[in-house]
């Protein structure tokens, strides 16, 4: 089996699945010689052929994981572990600028296109949540057979295009606007409303974040998030590359977590020191990230939960997304996915592992010590902005769980 491998609508390389040699990924001879940069930070402009154990992160990681992994396997009759074959049904809008196309479908794809009825179909609002209520029966990326939609991540998520108050599903290759993210069921019934809580308190802490709302349509409850990694100009739609932590380091989606292998503070401190463009404004914008996920009692900011973003030659991080207070689920680990410092244990960081962070991080102690206090203030005052919001008139609870649990009395 073999796959096409677009960088926009360039023809970036091959995937094939062998015999001998498992999957492999080779450039396009064309490609190399384009000046355009490499697919990923892990796999470099080569005329080598790169083997899985290389290849496979960045690629398995463009899948959704998980529980959605195995449901949308199932659904399509695939095996989880045929990466080949759930990239084929799904890759062709992933995130940032990739689509990945059978060999016979080339040369089809661009990097922009018109918002026009060609490219994107109407989706009536009574649809979108008959979507949403059979979550269990139809996995969301897959709604239509025609879909070809993927993003990483162990929740439910539908990348569309919201426009005028209306939403749309792109077609022909066309890359989306924005994702829905439906809240979770049971004791996980307020996902939605937390993160977006979460997200409000970065937005009212000057953090960089992806406009995100809060809607509900005939009882489903969901978050609606704008893509950062897409642009919309003058009635076309374009694509902007990204790729995770996890990506860029050749980590695979099973090792997320450092306690698994996974990429530690100080990992991401050395790709941002040594790939981004202004690695001093993007290093003080990760450590407020850290701080800000530690503040709201987020664990579950693991190296697939931050992402770099590289656009007209710069490279720096994303705007932070995946902000949920975890410790308000009591089910949940209180094992931070990442350690600050010397711990693990959420509860436990103290004023000698901002210590150490700093160290990481290359900077002035008291920098880290004024960026968390700076943090808690701003928090604090996103919370009242949070009580007077409207959309929230039914998660008062949630936002009183979010500000007990918050970790803002670290003594300095
Ligand atoms: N606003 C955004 N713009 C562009 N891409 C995004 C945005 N938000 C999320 N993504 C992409 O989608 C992926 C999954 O999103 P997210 O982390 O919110 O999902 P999740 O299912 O909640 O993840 P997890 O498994 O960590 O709980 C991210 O890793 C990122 O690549
Ligand atoms: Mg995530």
């Amino acid at each position: 089996m073999k796959l096409s491998v677009y960088f926009g609508e360039s023809l970036a390389g091959h995937l094939e699945s062998t015999a001998e040699k498992g999957i492999i990924f080779s450039y396009d001879y064309s490609y190399l010689n384009s000046g355009l940069p490499p697919i990923s930070l892990s796999l470099p402009l080569s005329d080598a052929e790169y083997p899985q154990k290389k290849c496979l992160p960045f690629f398995e990681g463009l899948l959704p994981e998980g529980d959605v992994k195995r449901r949308i396997s199932d659904f399509l009759h695939i095996s989880e572990t045929s990466t080949l074959k759930l990239l084929q049904e799904l890759g062709g809008e992933c995130a940032g600028m990739i689509s990945i196309l059978p060999e016979s479908e080339s040369n089809r794809t661009r990097n922009s296109y018109d918002f026009s009825l060609d490219n994107y179909e109407p989706l009536a609002k009574e649809k979108l949540s008959d979507y949403i209520k059979n979550i269990n029966t139809r996995p969301l990326l897959k709604v239509n057979t025609q879909l070809r939609l993927s993003l990483a991540g162990a929740q439910e998520k539908l990348p569309l295009v919201y426009k005028d108050g209306e939403f749309c599903l792109p077609q022909n290759g066309a890359p989306s606007t924005h994702i829905i993210k439906p809240t979770g069921q049971g004791k996980l019934s307020n996902l939605s409303a937390n993160e977006y809580i979460c997200m409000k308190l970065a937005e009212h802490s000057e953090l960089r974040v992806p406009k995100t709302e809060l809607m509900r349509i005939d009882g489903s409850e969901f978050l609606l998030i704008e893509r950062y990694d897409r642009i919309c100009q003058k009635n076309r739609i374009s694509r902007i590359h990204q790729e995770d932590i996890c990506q860029a380091l050749g980590v695979l989606s099973d090792f997320k977590y450092q306690n698994d292998g996974g990429p530690s503070l100080a990992d991401i401190c050395n790709i941002i020191k040594t790939k981004t463009s202004i690695p001093l404004l993007e290093l003080r914008a990760f450590l407020q990230y850290v701080l800000f996920n530690f503040i709201i009692g987020n664990c579950d900011a693991h190296g697939k939960n931050y992402s770099l973003m590289f656009q007209d030659d710069s490279v720096k991080l994303t705007p932070i997304y995946d902000t949920i207070c975890t410790l308000i689920y009591p089910n949940l680990t209180q094992k931070l996915s990442m350690k600050i410092g010397k711990h693990f244990e959420i509860k436990k960081v103290n004023c000698e592992d901002f210590a150490i962070l700093a160290e990481q991080f290359g900077l002035k102690p008291k920098i880290v010590v004024d960026t968390y206090c700076e943090l808690v203030e701003k928090v604090s005052r996103g919370l009242d902005y949070v009580k007077a919001d409207p959309t929230l008139s039914n998660h008062g609870e949630t936002i009183d769980n979010i500000e007990r649990n918050m970790l803002n009395k670290v003594v300095l």
